[in-house]
């Protein structure tokens, strides 16, 4: 193996990862999945959704269903399957009967809202035939985003991960390094840190008034622990803006500072949030976007990677471009990626990103709607908000836990009822020290997420959601809740 090889790295410096045997073609520290079953024939559901929740992947045939997915389409052979007839296969009068289907998603978590306008500036790309990961809308794109967002540079990617995956690169971080990063968060946010060979230390959420974001107290705890123990310091901190809330940067920035450690912000939820007068992506050495589907903007997929220095953007666009030599050939002295945006990509994302303050107001409309509806129910607490002197956070996602002991239900049974009725909730982020990639992983603290888990819902946000879906929503929650 040879000694860059980023295999080789994840085998020597995370624990717990890479040390079962791997089947071949497998890449170390990624345990195999359980063998899937036979795909079992169903009908395909129209904008049904990733299980990374909220993208809607339109008419594709569905991955095979899991004997343990509760979602799992059943799908019998009728009289009227056409297969079924075609071999003369009848259904067997013993078996029992199936269970009840639920509908298809009509309401989905946070599904793209796109217009004319997208429409227009990707024709316009198209037509000018710049096809291609550079071009006229990926200068305009970046520009726009620095500006909108008061940044020096940005830099247009394939995707947040893409972004996250160079922020820490540029940020030093090599294999074997330490990653403090919130546990409270999607994957994609911690496996850049394993894509680096380094090791993640996951931090828990706190149960402010203010936020569910990491916990500053634990950070600072450790960080001195580590100083007194003589132990080599942090590289970098990845700290999350969950939902769209801003973490703590006024006591997180100052303390990285002082103790030599990158701070890097994953904005990818957070587009349009302010605080402090700043705003989201802007704090710390390097912030993150996301345009994935689900995004408050989308551009199908990509991500924006934001910083005040000018030789960083450059350095990350370098990277982003297979790291290549200024020469006539292809010269190749360090390892990059193929990670920039497409020119038709980005010039989708042009015509999303003027219409963000509308999606802003739409989204926090849905959250007002809800809390006037919903913030009285027995066991019902909102994700908490920034206040007004805070600033405003984007209201991606508007997020409530349901305490069971209270409600005499719980947020499962809540998702399983709207489920039935055709609208998509989700659980909140499940934490990173729960999940069993990085079941070996440390994590300072990790009850406060684990119960946020436990009993947090995501209710459909979209900005293209209806007063009359709204009310929908909210009536079926009530109707549980009060029932
Ligand atoms: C907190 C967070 N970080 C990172 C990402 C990754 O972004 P992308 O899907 O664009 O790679 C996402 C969303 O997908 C996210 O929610």
């Amino acid at each position: 193996m040879h000694e860059n090889d980023p295999t080789a790295i994840l085998v020597r410096c995370v624990p717990g990862v890479g040390r079962t045997a791997q089947p071949a073609g497998m890449l170390p520290g990624y345990r195999p999945h359980p063998p899937a079953p036979p795909a079992r024939p169903g009908p395909a559901r129209p904008g049904t959704t990733t299980p990374e929740g909220a993208q809607p992947v339109p008419e594709e045939p569905e991955a095979p269903a899991t004997p343990e997915d509760p979602e799992a389409p059943e799908a019998p052979a009728t009289p009227k399957d056409p297969k079924a007839s075609a071999t003369g296969a009848m259904p067997d009068a013993s078996a029992p009967p199936a269970p009840p289907q639920d509908p298809p998603i009509r309401i989905l978590l946070s599904p793209p809202d796109v217009g004319p306008a997208e429409r227009e500036l990707l024709l316009d790309a198209f037509d000018s035939n710049w096809i291609a990961p550079l071009g006229p809308h990926v200068d305009a794109f970046e520009r726009e985003v620095a500006d909108r967002v008061g940044a020096g540079h940005a830099v247009a990617l394939a995707s947040g991960t893409a972004a996250l995956h160079l922020a820490l690169r540029l940020a030093g971080v090599r294999a074997g390094d330490r990653v403090l990063c919130a546990s409270m968060t999607f994957v994609a946010t911690a496996n850049p840190i394993l894509y680096l060979g380094a090791e993640p230390v996951f931090v828990d959420a706190r149960a402010s008034d203010t936020d569910w974001n990491l916990d500053v107290d634990l950070v600072e705890a450790e960080l001195d622990r580590a100083a007194r123990a003589g132990e080599p310091p942090y590289t970098a901190l990845v700290a999350v803006d969950l939902y769209g809330v801003c973490a703590d940067y006024d006591r997180l920035e100052p303390l990285c500072r002082a103790h030599g450690v990158r701070l890097i912000e994953d904005a990818a939820e957070a587009l349009g949030s302010v605080h402090g007068g700043r705003h989201a992506g802007t704090f710390g050495d390097l912030g993150v976007f996301s345009f994935n589907g689900n995004k408050i903007i989308t551009t199908s997929g990509g991500g924006m990677l934001v910083t005040e220095d000018a030789e960083v953007a450059a350095r990350a666009r370098f990277l982003a471009t297979q790291a290549r030599d200024p020469a006539p050939h292809y010269e190749h002295s360090e390892l990059g990626y193929n990670h920039r945006l497409s020119n038709l990509l980005a010039a989708l994302g042009r015509g999303q990103l003027a219409h963000l303050e509308d999606k802003i107001a739409r989204r926090r409309h849905n959250r007002d709607t809800y809390r006037q509806r919903l913030g009285d129910l027995p066991g019902v607490r909102f994700a908490p908000e920034p206040s007004a002197d805070d600033g405003r956070d984007n209201a991606w996602l508007t997020c409530l836990t349901i305490d069971p002991d209270v409600a005499r239900t719980d947020r499962e049974q809540v998702r399983l009822h709207l489920r039935a009725r055709g609208i998509e909730a989700r659980p909140v982020w499940k934490p990173m020290h729960l999940q069993p990639l990085f079941a070996e992983a440390r994590v300072l603290g990790g009850a406060v997420s684990a119960q946020l888990f436990d009993h947090g819902l995501c209710l459909p946000s979209g900005s293209s959601l209806t007063d009359e879906e709204l009310d929908e929503i909210c009536t079926e929650v009530e109707g549980l809740l009060r029932g």
